[in-house]
């Protein structure tokens, strides 16, 4: 797989089942435990046909798939619509290019799918992920009042947002 973009000593490659401890293991990192996905979910898109996953990691570390991740996306497309389920990059390695990289070739892997436009989810407060998204060209197009679970009572607003790929592009 290219690695255009990645940091020196980075590479890109397609997640694997055996990925999924890791995958958790990160998500827990990046998110309290209330919000986190859970090891069953991960399992599900590491196998599922429609799902889009994959992994940033130092060359060194390669092809270990249980060696510590740089970051990872997570993504399904249904019918002609994309849908990011997560990104998560370690703390150690934010504000490197890797989440804007794993954005674009995911993006790719959605158009192969037929995938017409890419869709997400982000917590109201969550501004680096809120600028990421609107510096790949996201817009918000609503917002989902209590999306996310924590913290009672009522939880936490998700911004919708919406990317339309051009076509030929
Ligand atoms: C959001 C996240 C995925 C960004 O990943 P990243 O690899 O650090 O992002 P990049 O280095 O590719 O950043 C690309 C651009 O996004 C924006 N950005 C990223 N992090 C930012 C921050 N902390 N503050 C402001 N802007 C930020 C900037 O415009 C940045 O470009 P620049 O560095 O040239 O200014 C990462 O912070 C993360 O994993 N956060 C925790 C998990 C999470 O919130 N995931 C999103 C779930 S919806």
């Amino acid at each position: 797989m290219p690695q255009e973009g990645l940091p020196e000593g980075f590479i890109l490659r397609p997640g694997v089942p055996a990925d999924a401890k890791s995958f958790h293991k990160l998500d827990h990192i990046c998110f309290p435990p209330q919000v986190a996905f859970s090891l069953a979910l991960f399992r599900f898109h590491l196998k599922d046909q429609a799902s889009i996953n994959l992994v940033a990691q130092k060359a060194a570390d390669a092809p270990l798939a249980k060696s510590a991740l740089a970051g990872f996306i997570v993504a399904h497309v249904f019918g002609k619509s994309g849908q990011i389920v997560t990104m998560d990059i370690h703390p150690d390695y934010r504000r490197m290019g890797i989440g804007s990289v794993l954005i674009d070739k995911c993006e790719t892997a959605m158009r192969e799918k037929e995938a017409k436009e890419s869709l997400l989810q982000v917590a109201v407060g969550n501004e680096p992920a809120l600028a990421l998204y609107r510096k790949k060209g996201y817009r918000p197009i609503g917002v989902i009042r209590g999306y996310y679970p924590y913290p009672p009572p009522s939880g936490t607003d998700a911004v919708y947002m919406e990317k339309i790929f051009n076509v030929g592009k």
